[in-house]
């Protein structure tokens, strides 16, 4: 796993009658309302054992649940049906279609099943345009091919993941914008794999300067300018507050520069985006317990969302600037680290008292937007495994939203949920910042417990300049502690969709 994973190769398209297919196994989403005829051929294909799986309920088109028969018409090419539950056709969309296309690619996967075909039903497209639907059946079967990686040196099951077609409906003249919404999802599916395996990878490994090493190659191999900025460069612009988490380790900080600057693009928006780099997160002098702080290995998992997204943003060839910074820094409790009481400077010249060095996330969020307005950022997006405080309020399966204007804050709601990254705001009403008031500094890291997610955005505005900015706080969303049919365990790949598709996003 030290090594990036080879680029896969492309989802295919065709129009063909689907027996006609050239596949081992074809996957047909079904409806629970939906009798054996609903897709013509399936049932007669099958010399009626749908009809019989139906009739018996052995299959009722609950959602994920597999169905899987012989093909016994000896006209056809496929000789595997597999139907997969779609659910309720009143709520299917392309949410949905990205779920299920992930369960039945994992199931795939695990029969071995060399080539598959995936039906886009015609039928089924929810209320979205066939590319938009071939895009998250593509971004869905994308993201079943990640695989976890293991340094184990024996027996390590790398199970081959199947070479994918999408059956779009025969003679459909969309199936060109469907050929074109399956290369986007393959885009997107693969670079966020690429953000999983970041996340995924040991502190050891992934120490500051590796992660940079790493994060600028998946991003320049597309085409990115990257700029590596060393523990020298940091002190030269005044970064006291990234430099601060820094101290207590013996590995070097790093700010990654990203910068897609396609050319005839208008000179504005820019759009900033900066995630959270901490390539292991101890809590500094202010120490996390034992139990359960191995997790803390992917604490630079909003870093690594802005690095593949700025990857997935100059492959897609998006039509306006962005910048993107990551801090990178460990946060350890060696002897030289800073101590609750500590008064640190900022960039921006701003001085915070460290009540907490755990709430360290902050900090080194407040050096990266601010360098990001001082390059040129019209616009500032950051992401951030910054609280556990979001995963009481909101659980693991939405990722916290905080900003200025209500109108930014909801564009980038609308992008998050289309793109299968489910998000939700929070108020940043004023009288919270009275949780920060500090009697030696500007203001504190770090406001108690009530609130802690808001407070947390809060510290982090007074680093924006008062560009339109959004905060995405990915605490809960970043890690997978249970298996879902449509999710597996471990790192989740979130928000690299959402930050790649905010750059074509309409902007005031
Ligand atoms: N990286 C953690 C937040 C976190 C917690 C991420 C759980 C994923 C799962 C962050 O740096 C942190 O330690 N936050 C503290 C802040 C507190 C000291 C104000 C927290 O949430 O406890
Ligand atoms: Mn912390
Ligand atoms: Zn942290």
């Amino acid at each position: 796993m030290a090594t990036t994973s080879a680029i896969p190769g492309a989802i295919r398209c065709t129009s063909l009658p689907f027996g006609s297919v050239d596949a081992d196994l074809l996957v047909i989403p079904w409806f629970e309302e939906e009798g054996p005829t609903a897709v013509a051929g399936i049932d007669a294909a099958s010399a009626g054992d749908v009809a019989r799986a139906l009739q018996s309920k052995e299959f009722v088109g609950r959602s994920y649940d597999i169905f899987s028969t012989h093909v016994t018409d000896a006209a056809w090419r496929i000789r595997r049906l597999a139907m997969v539950g779609a659910g309720k056709r009143a709520t299917f969309g392309t949410e949905t279609a990205r779920r299920l296309a992930v369960a039945v690619g994992l199931w795939a996967r695990q029969r071995r099943v060399a080539r598959a075909a995936f039906l886009m039903r015609a039928d089924a497209v929810g209320g979205a345009t066939s590319a938009q639907m071939a895009q998250a059946i593509a971004e869905g079967l994308t993201l079943a091919e990640f695989d976890g990686g293991s340094y184990k040196t024996r027996e390590h099951d790398v199970s081959a993941t199947p070479a994918w077609t999408v059956v779009a409906a025969a003679g459909e003249e969309s199936a060109s914008q469907a050929a074109e919404g399956i290369a986007r999802g393959r885009v997107l599916g693969e670079c966020s794999n690429l953000a999983r395996e970041l996340a995924n990878e040991p502190g050891n490994r992934l120490t500051p300067q590796e992660f940079a090493r790493r994060a600028a190659a998946v991003a320049s191999e597309a085409g990115v300018s990257v700029e590596i900025l060393d523990e020298t460069q940091i002190a030269k612009l005044g970064m006291g507050l990234l430099l601060g988490v820094a101290r207590g380790s013996d590995e070097p900080p790093r700010m990654i520069v990203f910068r897609h600057d396609p050319p005839g693009a208008p000179a504005t928006p820019v759009l900033g985006l900066v995630g959270k780099g901490v390539t292991f997160d101890t809590g500094g002098i202010s120490i996390k317990p034992a139990d359960g702080m191995e997790r803390m290995k992917d604490d630079m998992a909003g870093g690594a969302a802005v690095a593949c997204a700025m990857r997935a943003i100059a492959l897609l060839q998006a039509p306006i600037r962005v910048i993107g910074i990551v801090p990178a820094t460990e946060n350890m409790p060696g002897g030289r680290a800073i101590k609750p009481g500590d008064v640190l400077t900022s960039a921006s010249g701003k001085t915070v008292e460290v009540i907490n060095t755990d709430a360290e996330g902050r900090l080194i969020l407040g050096d990266g937007l601010w360098y990001a307005s001082e390059l040129g950022a019209t616009h500032l997006v950051d992401v951030a495994t910054l609280t556990g405080a979001v995963v009481v309020a909101l659980g693991k399966s939405t990722s916290g939203l905080f900003g200025t204007p209500p109108e930014f804050v909801d564009q980038v709601r609308r992008v998050a949920n289309q793109a299968g990254d489910r998000a939700w705001a929070l108020p940043l009403f004023d009288d919270y910042r009275d949780q920060l008031k500090s009697k030696i500094a500007d203001f504190t890291n770090t406001g108690g417990r009530p609130a802690g997610s808001i407070t947390a955005a809060l510290f982090i505005s007074e680093f924006t300049g008062g560009l339109p900015w959004v905060h995405m706080d990915i605490a809960g969303t970043a890690w997978a502690d249970e298996a879902k049919p449509y999710l597996p365990k471990g790192a989740t790949g979130v928000a690299v969709r959402t930050l790649a598709e905010l750059a074509f996003s309409d902007f005031e």
